[in-house]
C-alpha cells in the first residue's frame, strides 16, 4: 500500500475530526449557557407574522386544501391557485441553496439564481400537472428525464444510466429497502447535477454545457452507487462477520490507494451479490479518477475517506455501551454529514471557496440531528445509535448527555445567527424547516406519542417548548418541494415494484395457460408429420407475447370472458410461430436456432417447413373461425386478419431485399412497423374488434402498436449483437452474417438505442392520452426495452 497517500487521507481525517470537536465546542456551550433560547424566541416573534394568520373567517381556512400533501400533483395545483407556489419554490429552493451548495443567501448574485431556478421548476411542474386527471411525465419518469436528456443533448448517458439503474435495482439484495436506495441514488444524482449546473451559469456554449452535464450525470451515478453499496450495505445485517471485514477492508484500501484492489476472492453466502457490488464500484471508480485532475483526486478520496472513516467509527457503536462521551456521539456526525456533501464539491470541481465550505461544514448536523429525530423510533428497533436512541436510553443514569433536541435548537441559533448573520430570509427559511419537521413528524407518530416524546426531549425549557409547539400547531406555508418529491418519488417507486411483480406474476399465470392449451391434435387419427413439425416448434421456448397481450386486453381492459377468447390466443401464436418458421429458411434468414432448439427446416426439411408454415396459418383461421362471437364481428376480424399477414408478408419482402443496402430511417420504419409491428398490432387490435372498440381508440392503439413494434424490433436488432444465445435461444450475430439492414447496421448501437428510447417514449405519450383502465400495456413495453431474449 502506498503509505504516503495513508498518511494524507489519515492527516485529513485527523484536521475533521479537530475542525469537528471545535464546532461541538461552540455548540456544548450554547446548550449548556441557554444562550439559543432568548435568540430564537425573538425570531419567532418576527417569523410567526409570516406564517400564522387570523383570519376572520377560520372555517374558510385551507379551503379546498388538498388533504393529503402526498397528492403531489393536485398540491402543486393548489398552490398554484392559491397564489402560494412562488413563495414555496422560493423557500425550497434557498433552502437547497444553503444546506447542499453552501451559498450566503445575501450574495449579490445568489436571489437572482434562486429566481431563475424557481421560474424554470414553475414551469416544468405546471406543465407536467396541467394534463387533466393522470400523472404528466414527472422529471423521475423515464420518459421525463429521456426527454430532459434529449433536450440537453445527452441521450447517450440517459440510456447509459437507465441501464444502470436497471442493474442496480436488479441487484439490490433482499433485506436491504431497494426503493429507499433507488430514491438515494438518484437523488445524489439530481444533486451533483443542481450543483453543476449551479457552477456552470447560464451563458456556456451548448456543446460546453452538453459536456459537462453528461460528465455530471456520470460522476453522480458513480459516486451515488457507494450510498447503496457501501453505506447502507454496511448498515444492513446481509453480510456475515467475515465478508463484513472483508468488504471494509477493501473499501478502505481502495480509498487509500485511490483504485480497487485485486478481486477480493469472496467464497462466502453473498459471493455474487459482492463480485457484481466489486465490479461496478471498480468501474465507477475508474470513471471518478479518468474525470479528476490529480490534485482534486487526491481531495475526492481523502474526503471519501474521511466520510467512510466517520461513518465506521459511528457504526461501531453499540447501544449497550453505557460510557460513550457526548464527543464520541457527535463529532463522527458532525463529520460524516458535512463530508458527504463536501464529496459533492469535490466530485464536480467547484472552485474551492470557504465560505462556502464553512458553510457546509456547519449545516450537516442539522440535517443529521433533524433525520435522526424523525427516525428515532426505527433506530430504537434496530438498536443503533444515534444521539436520540442513546439519549432515551441513559438520559437518566447520565445527567452528562446532552440532549439532542436541546442541541437541534442551538444548531439552528447557531446556523442563524453565526453562519448567516442574522440574514432574515435565512431566518424565515431555517426556521420554516425546523417547524416542518416538527408538523410531519407529529402527523406520522400521533399526537399521543409526540407529546410523550415532547414530554422527555423538549421539558427543561417550558416557556421556550410553548412557543414551538404552538408554531407546530398553527403556522402554515412552511412546507418544502423537496420532502413532496421525496414522498411523491417512495410512493410512485414503490407503487412501481409492486405494478411490475403483479405483472410478472400474471404474466407467468398467462403463459402457463397458453401453454397447455397451444398443443395442436389432429383431427383424424392419422398423426401427420407436419402436425408434429408444429407442435415441434410451437413448443420451443417462446415467450407467448402476442397472445399474453391479446388475453391481458380481452379479459383485464374490455372485461370478456377468458375461455370466449382462447381461440383468438391460439390463432395469433400460431400465426407468429408460422412467420419465424418462414423467416428462418434457407431462402430468408436462414438460421439453424430457434426458441433453443434447431429450426423446422433444420430438424425435419424445408419443404416439411414450408407445410408446416402453412398449416399453422390456416390453423389459426379455422381458431378465429370458431370464435364464439357475433359472426359480424368474427367476420371483421378474419378479415383483419388477412390483411395482417399481407402486411407482414411485404416487410418480410422489405427486409430480404435491404440485404447490403443502407435503408433510410424511413424504409426502416416501415419495414419494421411491417414485419413486426403489425404482429403486436395484431394482438390489440384483434380483442377490440371482439370488444367492439370505438375507432378513435383503435386508432390511438394502432399508434402505440407502432411506436412499441419498432422499439421491440430494435431492441431485438440490438440483442442479435449484444445479446447472448444461450439466453435468447436463437444464434446472435446472424443479421451481420446475412448483411442485413437494420437499425444497428444502418445507425450503430448508439443511434439504435436512441431510436429506440424515442419510440417508447413517443408510445408511453400515446398510452397517456388513451387512458385505458390497465397499466399493462405500460409494463410490456417496459419489458419491450429492458428484456434480455
Ligand atoms: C421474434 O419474436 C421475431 C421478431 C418479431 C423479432 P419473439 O421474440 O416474440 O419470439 P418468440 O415467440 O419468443 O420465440
Ligand atoms: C423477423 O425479424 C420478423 C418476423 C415477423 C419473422 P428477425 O428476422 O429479426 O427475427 P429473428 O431475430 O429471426 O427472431
Ligand atoms: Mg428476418
Ligand atoms: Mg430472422
Ligand atoms: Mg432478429
Amino acid at each position: 500500500m502506498n503509505v504516503g497517500l495513508k498518511n494524507n487521507a489519515e492527516k485529513c481525517y485527523q484536521l475533521a475530526e479537530h475542525k469537528a470537536a471545535q464546532y461541538f465546542q461552540e455548540l456544548d456551550q450554547d446548550v449548556n449557557d441557554k444562550s439559543y433560547i432568548p435568540t430564537l424566541t425573538k425570531d419567532f416573534k418576527t417569523w410567526k407574522h409570516q406564517h400564522i394568520h387570523r383570519s376572520p373567517f377560520p372555517f374558510l381556512k385551507g379551503a379546498n386544501r388538498p388533504s393529503d400533501t402526498k397528492d403531489y400533483h393536485s398540491y402543486i395545483k393548489w398552490l398554484n391557485y392559491t397564489g402560494k407556489l412562488d413563495h414555496y419554490l422560493d423557500r425550497s429552493i434557498s433552502y437547497i441553496f444553503m444546506r447542499d451548495m453552501g451559498k450566503d443567501l445575501l450574495a449579490s448574485d445568489t436571489q437572482s439564481r434562486i429566481d431563475n431556478v424557481v421560474t424554470s421548476l414553475k414551469d416544468h411542474l405546471l406543465k407536467t400537472v396541467s394534463k387533466e386527471e393522470n400523472e404528466g411525465f414527472d422529471f423521475f419518469s423515464t420518459v421525463g428525464l429521456y426527454k430532459w436528456g434529449q433536450k440537453e443533448g445527452i441521450e447517450s448517458s440517459i440510456i447509459w444510466l437507465l441501464d444502470k439503474l436497471k442493474t442496480v435495482s436488479l441487484n439490490i439484495p433482499e433485506g436491504m429497502d431497494g426503493t429507499h436506495a433507488q430514491r438515494k441514488l438518484l437523488k445524489i444524482i439530481a444533486g451533483v447535477i443542481i450543483n453543476e449546473m449551479e457552477e456552470m451559469g447560464e451563458d456556456l456554449a451548448q456543446d460546453v454545457r452538453t459536456q459537462k452535464l453528461d460528465k455530471a450525470l456520470r460522476l453522480g451515478f458513480s459516486y451515488g452507487l457507494t450510498y447503496p453499496f457501501i453505506d447502507d450495505l454496511l448498515d444492513a445485517n446481509i453480510l456475515s462477520d467475515k465478508e463484513q471485514r472483508q468488504y471494509s477492508e477493501m473499501i478502505r484500501t481502495t480509498l487509500l490507494t485511490e483504485s480497487v484492489p485485486e478481486s477480493g476472492n469472496w467464497t462466502g453466502k453473498n459471493k455474487k451479490l459482492l463480485e457484481f457490488v466489486e465490479a461496478e464500484l471498480s468501474e465507477a471508480f475508474q470513471y471518478i479518477k479518468s474525470q479528476q485532475p490529480a490534485e482534486k483526486l487526491h481531495s475526492f478520496f481523502e474526503q471519501s475517506y474521511v466520510f467512510f472513516k466517520s461513518q465506521e467509527i459511528d457504526r461501531d457503536k453499540v447501544l449497550s455501551n453505557a460510557t460513550y462521551t457526548n464527543e464520541d456521539l457527535y463529532v463522527p456526525i458532525i463529520i460524516k454529514s458535512s463530508s458527504s456533501r463536501l464529496i459533492v464539491r469535490s466530485l464536480i470541481n467547484a472552485p474551492e471557496d470557504e465560505g462556502q465550505d464553512k458553510r457546509i461544514f456547519c449545516y450537516g448536523i442539522y440535517n443529521q440531528l433533524a433525520d435522526d429525530f424523525s427516525d428515532m423510533f426505527s433506530d430504537m428497533k434496530d438498536s443503533a445509535v444515534t444521539p436520540y436512541t442513546y439519549y432515551l436510553t441513559y438520559h437518566k443514569k447520565r445527567t452528562d448527555l446532552i440532549n439532542p433536541y436541546e442541541l437541534y435548537w442551538a444548531v439552528i441559533s447557531y446556523l442563524i445567527h453565526n453562519i448567516y448573520k442574522s440574514d432574515p430570509k435565512a431566518c424565515d427559511t431555517i426556521l420554516n424547516r425546523a417547524i416542518n419537521g416538527l408538523k410531519r413528524f407529529k402527523k406520522r407518530v400521533g399526537n399521543k406519542v409526540y407529546e410523550e416524546i415532547m414530554g422527555t426531549f423538549a421539558s427543561g425549557n417550558p416557556a421556550f417548548n410553548h412557543i414551538v409547539q404552538k408554531m407546530v400547531r398553527k403556522a402554515e406555508d412552511v412546507d418544502f418541494f423537496d420532502k413532496l418529491l421525496r414522498d411523491h418519488m417512495v410512493t410512485n417507486l414503490k407503487k412501481e415494484q409492486q405494478e411490475k411483480e403483479d405483472f410478472t406474476e400474471l404474466v407467468e399465470e398467462v403463459r402457463t395457460k397458453i401453454d397447455n392449451l397451444i398443443d395442436i391434435q389432429p383431427h383424424n387419427t392419422l398423426v401427420s408429420p407436419v402436425i408434429n413439425a408444429a407442435n415441434y416448434s410451437l413448443n420451443g421456448g417462446g415467450k407467448r407475447l402476442r397472445p399474453i397481450a391479446t388475453w391481458m386486453m380481452g379479459v383485464k381492459e374490455y372485461g370478456l370472458k377468458e375461455s370466449t377468447i382462447m381461440p383468438l390466443l391460439k390463432s395469433l401464436e400460431y400465426m407468429h410461430t408460422a412467420s419465424l418458421i418462414y423467416d428462418d429458411l434457407p431462402s430468408q434468414d436462414n438460421a439453424a436456432f430457434r426458441r433453443g432448439q434447431k429450426t423446422v427446416h433444420q430438424e425435419y426439411n424445408t419443404a416439411i417447413a414450408e407445410l408446416t408454415g402453412l398449416f399453422l396459418t390456416q390453423r389459426a383461421t379455422f381458431e378465429q373461425a370458431s370464435l364464439g362471437f357475433d359472426p359480424e364481428r368474427v367476420l371483421k376480424l378474419i378479415q383483419y386478419s388477412t390483411q395482417s399477414t399481407e402486411d407482414m408478408c411485404k416487410g418480410q419482402v422489405m427486409d430480404l431485399n435491404s440485404k447490403g443496402k443502407q435503408l433510410t430511417l424511413e424504409e426502416l420504419n416501415l419495414m419494421c412497423h411491417l414485419k413486426t409491428g403489425k404482429g403486436f398490432e395484431a394482438a390489440l387490435i384483434m380483442p377490440s374488434i371482439l370488444a367492439n372498440v370505438n375507432n378513435e381508440k383503435i386508432q390511438a392503439l394502432k399508434k402505440f402498436a407502432y411506436h412499441a413494434g419498432i422499439a421491440f424490433q430494435i431492441k431485438d436488432d440490438l440483442l442479435d449483437v449484444e445479446g447472448t444465445s444461450e439466453i435468447l435461444g436463437k444464434r446472435v450475430g446472424i443479421d451481420a452474417l446475412n448483411n442485413q439492414s437494420t437499425f444497428v447496421t444502418v445507425l450503430g448501437l448508439e443511434g439504435a438505442k436512441r431510436k429506440m428510447w424515442e419510440h417508447y417514449c413517443k408510445a408511453m405519450e400515446t398510452l397517456q392520452d388513451l387512458q385505458l383502465k390497465t397499466r399493462f400495456l405500460q409494463q410490456t413495453l417496459n419489458y419491450f426495452v429492458h428484456r434480455n431474449h
